[in-house]
This record gives structure tokens, sequence and C-alpha cells, in this order.
């Protein structure tokens, strides 16, 4: 058998000689509640992501943002969810008031007769439910990436996931905001080949995960990128031979699109993995920052190898080119994380540049629960767990970018999105910048 692995060009998540990852003052977000006004309070709302341009700034339309989100009746339980999510947009003129505009593709799960989605009311969408992915805007034309979820051949609920995208829609601005029109066409882009990228066949027990597509756009080279959430086929050698740690194999794999064109990808090898260390490396985006290319990625507590600790968290990494080779930030790699006293507060985070800063905004998970693992939700009723489970944005952290350190040094408001051009408000007494 073909050890593709034995060649590995691309950098790793060690843990070595860093004394672990442990909570600071500069990378624990304060204590979250849910906001005052929720522009859908009745779907869960989770992974979210704002329309941008090909270079990576977040697109004004005619004045309007647009985020997307995973959404699902509030009625389920917050673990339901992921089998029936469906992407819903929001609009907003100043980045800060929401509008629910409904179901980017087609339907509507809440059951509305007048569902946006222009000429397509039936959801065509590939899979069985839709994951996360980008959305790119680029002179006009609307580019919807997203995670094809589930085999709609299969009579289970099944875990295929394959890249795809949404094309061909239109956006309108003439009437009282932004609605996106469709028909849509809808393509598979990629699926995992098996060498670079492991398939659903070759992955053990633990979650299988091919997915988050994210458009990025290298303002050094030009060269056009999907990054996405995948798993690394171990090789003999590592993790010293030791299959149990193997199993945890979570990378960032590549996708380059020679021509520039939005729907025609080819494979490139990951450019980081955490095997041995981390089985679920999740959402990955790049942020360019001073010539440094700052990469973020989504993780659990429950994800890490046995023997390692971490906790729910966005975790990052730096490197002086998209290829690597990337160093943990703040040593361990941990940027946000949530309160010792509210470990699940959040989760899946965003970062989005703004000036010297990063603004970070992740989905409100269950702000009040102080227990030492998730799955203890489970012993509760489902309407409990419903209660417990915000489905919301956060408020959005302002972190500061030092080089190889990075700083949570302000808040603002919950589903906060200030467009590149708003200066932001100076920052509160008790924070500060690093020290230079
Ligand atoms: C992160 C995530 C994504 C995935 C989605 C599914 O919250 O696991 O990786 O696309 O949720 O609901």
């Amino acid at each position: 058998m073909s050890e593709p692995n034995d060649d590995r060009t691309w950098s790793r998540w060690t843990l070595d000689g860093t004394g672990g990852i442990e909570r600071t003052e500069p990378t624990t977000a304060p204590a979250a509640g849910v906001p005052d006004s929720d522009p859908a309070p009745d779907l869960h709302i989770w992974d979210t992501w704002p329309l941008r341009t090909r270079s990576g700034e977040v697109a004004s339309v005619d004045g309007w943002q647009v985020l997307i989100s995973l959404t699902a009746p509030a009625d389920v339980t917050p673990g339901e969810r992921h089998d029936i999510a469906e992407h819903r947009y929001f609009v907003s003129r100043d980045g800060r008031e929401w509008t629910d505009r409904g179901p980017v593709f087609g339907t509507d799960a809440l059951g509305d007769e007048d569902a946006e989605g222009g000429d397509s009311p039936h959801n065509d969408a590939l899979g069985t439910r839709q994951w996360a992915g980008s959305a790119l805007y680029d002179d006009g034309d609307l580019y919807l990436f997203y995670t094809a979820a589930g085999d709609p051949d299969s009579e289970a609920l099944s875990y295929t996931q394959r890249l795809a995208v949404g094309h061909g829609a239109s956006v309108d601005t003439s009437g009282d905001g932004l609605t996106i029109e469709g028909p849509w066409t809808h393509e598979i882009l990629l699926e995992a080949d098996g060498e670079w990228y492991e398939t659903q066949a070759q992955s053990g027990e633990m979650t299988y995960t091919f997915r988050d597509p994210w458009f990025f756009a290298d303002p050094a080279t030009g060269r056009t990128h999907l990054l996405f959430e995948s798993n690394t086929p171990a090789a003999s050698g590592d993790c010293g031979g030791d299959a149990d740690q193997q199993a945890f194999n979570g990378c960032v794999g590549l996708a380059v699109s020679p021509s520039g064109d939005p729907l025609d990808w080819e494979f490139r090898p990951p450019i980081f993995d955490s095997v041995c260390v981390n089985q679920e490396i999740e959402r990955p985006h790049v942020v360019v920052h001073e010539g440094r290319y700052y990469l973020l990625v989504s993780s659990h507590v429950d994800t890490f190898a046995p023997g390692l600790a971490g906790y729910d968290a966005l975790y990052g990494f730096v490197a002086d080119s998209l290829d690597g080779d990337y160093r943990p930030l703040n040593g361990s790699g941990l940027v946000v994380t949530n309160p010792a006293t509210a470990p699940f507060q959040a989760y899946s985070w965003l970062a989005i540049p703004h000036g010297e800063e990063l603004l970070v905004s992740g989905f409100l998970n269950y702000p009040g629960f102080n227990v030492d693992r998730l799955d203890e939700i489970a012993a509760l009723s489902g309407e409990e767990q419903r209660r417990r489970f915000a489905g919301t944005l956060t408020p959005t952290l302002r972190v500061a970018i030092d080089g190889e350190e990075t700083r949570i040094h302000g808040t603002l408001d919950h589903w906060a999105f200030p467009s590149g051009t708003e200066t932001l408000p100076p920052l509160a007494d008790e924070w500060s910048l690093p020290a230079e």
C-alpha cells in the first residue's frame, strides 16, 4: 500500500515543548450572554460567514452587506440541527442590524409560503443538507461554496461530504433591501481523493471530515485557492507507529484554480495537519497581515489525541507564505477560548481583518453550561437542551495581532460586522494594546 504522507512537505501542529495549551488572559473571551435583540429568534443559528470580494474584503453591494448562516428551526434539539442545516441569508446596511431574508437556495424550513429564493422555490442544492462554506461576490457574480453533506440516495442519514458550489443567481437591490434571486446551478467541485485527503471509506470510527470550503486569493501571488477541512491518511511511521494516535489526523486541505475560475479546482497537498494532535480542525481560513499568513481553525476539547489537552477554541498558526512553514501563535496555537466557567460558551469562530486588528465572531453555543465534556448535554431533556443552546452570534471580539502573538483587547456587540472603512470605537480602559 502506498504511504503518501511519508513524503510530507507541509507543516504539522506539534505540542512538544510548549508546555501545552493553557488559558491565558489575552486568549480568554469575556463571559457573554444572549443579545438583547436577535434577528431570527425562531431559528438555531451557528456557522456564519460574510459575502466577500475576491480580495477577501467584506462585500458592499449597493451599500448592503450579506451574511450567510447555517440555520435550523429552533424547535429541534441542538444536536439534530446538523441533520437539517439550511443556508439562510441576512442583510444589513450598517453591519449591526441584520434582517433575515430567508433560505438562500429556495426552501423554507420554517414553512413560510413566500420564501425568498427567486425562481427556485425548491431547494435543489446538493447533499441532503448543506454545511459550512464561504461566499464570493465577483464582479456581480455570486459563488456560494458549501459542503454537500449526506447522500441523497441513502435511506439512512449519511455523513458523505463533498465540496460544492451554487452559482448563477443574481442580487437585486431595487426593492426595500437586498434579495438573492435564483435559479441556481449547483456543482460538485471536489471529492476526497484518498491520497492526500482521506475518503469516508478510509476513515476509522471517528467523525469524518471533508468540508468547509473557504475561498482565498493570495495577494502576493494572485493565485486563487480553496482551503478546506479534511483528514490526512496517516503514514505508518506517524505518532511512533501508534494506530490509536494516528486516528487523530485533521488537516487543512488546499485546492488551486490555475485559471482563477471559481468553478475549476485541482487538489494540492495540505498546507497543514494535526496528525497525532487533533482529529478535527474546522473552518480553516487565512488572514494576511503585514505580509504574514495567519491560518485559523476551530477545534474541540474532545478531538485532541489521548494525552493532549486543549479547549473548544480558535487556534492559529503563522507563516511567511501560504504553503508554510506554520508556527503556532502564542506558543501553543491558542488564540481565542471560552472562560473557564463557561467552557462551551461559543464555537466556530471566523476572523475578519480590520486595520491592525482581527474581528472574531463565532456562534453562542451553551453560554451557561459548566461541564467538562459537552456530551453531558445528551443526559438532559430535549427541552432543557434547547433552553441551554443559544444558537445566535457572539459579541464580536477585537483581537490585536503582534507578529506571532495575539491578544483579545476589546469587544463589539453581538452580530457586529463593521465595514472595513468604519473607525472602531477607542478601546475601553481595561483593555490594552500589546506592548511594542
Ligand atoms: C462547525 C461545523 C462545520 C460544519 C458544520 C455542520 O461548527 O462542524 O465544520 O460544516 O458545523 O453543522
